[in-house]
């Protein structure tokens, strides 16, 4: 079927960011207790300051004005509404002092912090939740049941925890909207009774497969609220799992580097794994991003796989002994075959998806697009580890309108041509003004400017490296180590970036690095200027993206987050006695007034994950507002900020220490002694009215 188109907890200390051993174990292959990959010793961002402050004033001077041009240009950023700036209005619906003021989109009350197990929400405002891991979605599923789930039932049921989120028009269908997620990573612990981690079933490995990967499912809307149901069986409803076939494209595409024994064309992939944040694209497919890959991969000893994170001995897993392609001892090039970036097209179940190595490969967190002026993609990408980079790519050719089959295919093509680069900060501000302690310089900002460094080039006809020692090739598969060689700045792991639509600034969300400053690691400097970060910060860049000549921009931290009454926090300036308490930003989204909402991944103040919104401009810039928290064990992802509703992912609920499928240590969402099942939420006003005006 072919759709018209259109254009378009519990928390322990002694673990990072304030979250459980069982999420880091299971999510993320415990990275933070492993050594830091990037060993190289690029330049800190204080280290060159010369001409930078001259620099940055001639260049945000042409932003400013370059960027309104530039959201005008991109087909699926909403239209302005009304200014952020504007002074608050006394609503008839709200009474209460926080409630009746803020800028336009954030005006609620804000949740108080919290340790409560469910989803809490502001004062007038219902939730619903809208689909679970193992609801039926596809024809001849089952209900689900845990004590029987087989891979096949779970290939045709919703994935385990839900991370990204995106819900896009369903044309011809009113009232309805596909939902499409990623499912980032399965935690056996919590799904199977009687699980030994030593000795996994095939049964239980095959379901783990089956329950990561992607779902598209349409959702109906409530004509009288912002509840959401799903549709089962609908003909556009989809599940990709770790065993689907993906097609390769782009520059890596054939590469010996991608041979395996399965594959020796080294363009036909099994599977997505860890696929964490992602996009939407202007021509209306959705990105995914493939995060901690490593971690599914035994017996790795290589160079580039250290730096990849990869380990020498067996897997948490051990689907190693289920397939030997988890064994890079039999398999070496398996796992350069993720860590990409994978487009889904959400409006063509038949059409194979797809992976972008024009985009780089590493832990990739998610991948945002925005057009040119001239119609060419920019996509931003951070890579999610202690002290590595982010990435822009600047495609070359033009995006095409229309939903023919003709013009979807070109669409199809837009990120398998262009340029990568990869981003070099300098700080403003003298390097002994930056002390570690978050405290800030004599300038009163964490500033500066920034250049993107040119990676490799990928044309139609080959492509060609812009690394020295390193060949197009190797750039696009091993592109840390083309950061490395380029020396890009060590950020505090780079997750979410996201443009806003209103001013065309870019955000960028650094989730936490408590390794900075400590031992022979890089020492905090104006980009991240906290050693032993525990709470992390938000960058916010300034450039000319609606040009595909945009090779410079300038920065400022615009949050540096953690409890207000910390002198090491900075809210854009504003009142810091005003504002919610934040740690560890994650993923990043806007409202149609351009506000950006955060959510969290672990909170170091001890506290419950949450989902936050702060505005970004006028006189209210800064002041920051909780509009929900997460049940026992959960992280927030994936928020979508429409203006009726709020939609988030509620993943890993009941992850704590010492939980079972048999002793969940959450009720959520189902009651008390039922299995947790990570979900997506909606929430939206009881009044009917939009969500904080
Ligand atoms: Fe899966 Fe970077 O969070
Ligand atoms: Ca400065
Ligand atoms: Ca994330």
């Amino acid at each position: 079927m072919r759709i018209q188109l259109p254009i378009v907890s519990v928390n322990n200390d002694s673990h990072h960011g304030g979250r459980a051993a069982l999420t880091c174990r299971f999510r993320c292959g415990d990275a933070c207790f492993h050594e830091v990959p990037n060993t190289t010793t690029n330049p800190y961002v204080g280290d060159v300051i010369a001409d930078a402050l001259s620099r940055r004033t001639v260049m945000r001077a042409a932003a400013v004005v370059t960027a309104a041009t530039a959201v005008g240009a991109s087909a699926t950023v909403a239209a302005p509404k009304a200014s952020a700036a504007e002074p608050a209005a006394a609503t008839a619906a709200t009474s209460t002092r926080h409630a009746s003021r803020g800028a336009r989109g954030l005006r609620f009350e804000p949740v108080a912090p919290n340790t409560a197990d469910t989803v809490t929400v502001p004062d007038g405002y219902a939730q619903n939740v809208v689909i679970r891991w193992g609801e039926p979605i596809l024809r001849g599923a089952p209900a689900f049941d845990p004590e029987n789930q087989t891979a096949e039932s779970q290939s045709k049921q919703f994935g385990y925890n839900n991370d990204f989120l995106a819900l896009l028009p369903l044309p011809g269908e009113r009232h309805r909207q596909v939902l499409v997620a990623n499912h980032e990573y399965t935690d056996e612990v919590l799904m199977f009774r009687g699980y030994d981690a030593a000795n996994p079933t095939k049964q239980q490995v095959e379901v783990a497969w089956a329950a990561h990967g992607l779902s598209a499912v349409v959702v109906e809307e409530d004509r009288r609220s912002g509840k959401l149901t799903p549709v089962p069986r609908h003909p556009l409803n989809r599940r990709v799992t770790a065993t689907s076939e993906f097609k390769v494209t782009g520059p890596a595409a054939g590469s010996d580097l991608l041979k395996t024994s399965a594959d020796p064309t080294g363009t036909k992939v099994l599977g997505t794994l860890n696929n964490c944040s992602g996009g939407v694209t202007p021509w209306g497919t959705t990105l995914h991003g493939e995060e901690n890959f490593n971690q599914y991969f035994a017996n790795a000893t290589r160079a580039t796989d250290k730096r990849y994170g990869l380990g020498t001995g067996a897997t948490e897993r051990k689907w190693e002994r289920f397939d030997k392609r988890f064994d890079v001892a039999q398999e070496p090039n398996e796992p350069h075959r993720f860590g990409f970036v994978v487009e889904l097209d959400p409006y063509d179940p038949t059409a194979k998806p797809r992976k972008r190595t024009a985009l780089g490969r590493f832990k990739h967190e998610g991948a945002t697009v925005r057009l040119t002026d001239d119609g060419r993609p920019v996509v931003y990408s951070g890579d999610d580890e202690r002290f590595d980079y982010f990435y822009k790519f600047i495609g070359s050719k033009r995006m095409k309108k229309g939903s023919s089959r003709a013009v979807r295919e070109h669409n199809l093509s837009l990120l398998d041509e262009g340029t990568l680069y990869v981003a070099r900060l300098t700080g403003d501000s003298p390097a002994i003004e930056i002390d570690g302690t978050g405290k800030l310089p004599a300038d009163g900002e964490f500033d500066g400017s920034g250049e993107w460094i040119p990676l490799a080039t990928a044309t139609a006809k080959g492509a060609v490296s812009h690394v020295e020692g390193m060949s197009a090739e190797e750039v696009f598969v091993f592109t840390r180590l083309a950061g490395d060689k380029v020396g890009a700045t060590k950020m505090d792991r780079p997750e979410d970036i996201e443009p806003n639509p209103h001013t065309g600034k870019v955000y960028v969300a650094l989730t936490n690095n408590s390794n900075r400053g400590v031992g022979s690691n890089a020492k905090a400097d104006e980009a991240n200027p906290r050693n032993a970060n525990k709470h992390g910060q938000i960058l916010e860049l300034t450039e000319r993206w609606n040009r595909a000549d945009s090779k410079k921009f300038a920065w400022t931290l615009f949050l540096v987050a953690g409890d207000p009454s910390d002198p090491a926090t900075y809210f854009a300036g504003f009142p810091k006695d005003d504002v919610s308490p934040i740690s560890c930003p994650d993923n990043v989204a806007f409202d149609s007034y351009g506000n950006l909402w955060i959510s969290t991944d672990g909170n170091a103040l001890g506290n419950h994950d949450g989902l936050f919104g702060v505005a970004t401009r006028g006189d209210r810039r800064g002041e920051l507002k909780q509009f929900l928290t997460m049940p026992n064990g959960a992280e927030t992802c994936g928020p979508v900020i429409q203006d009726r509703r709020v939609l988030v992912a509620v993943q890993h609920p009941g992850e704590i220490d010492g939980a079972t499928a048999e002793k969940p240590l959450s009720a959520w969402p189902d009651g008390a002694g039922k299995i947790n099942r990570p979900a997506v939420v909606a929430v939206w006003r009881k009044d009917g009215c939009d969500i904080g005006v």
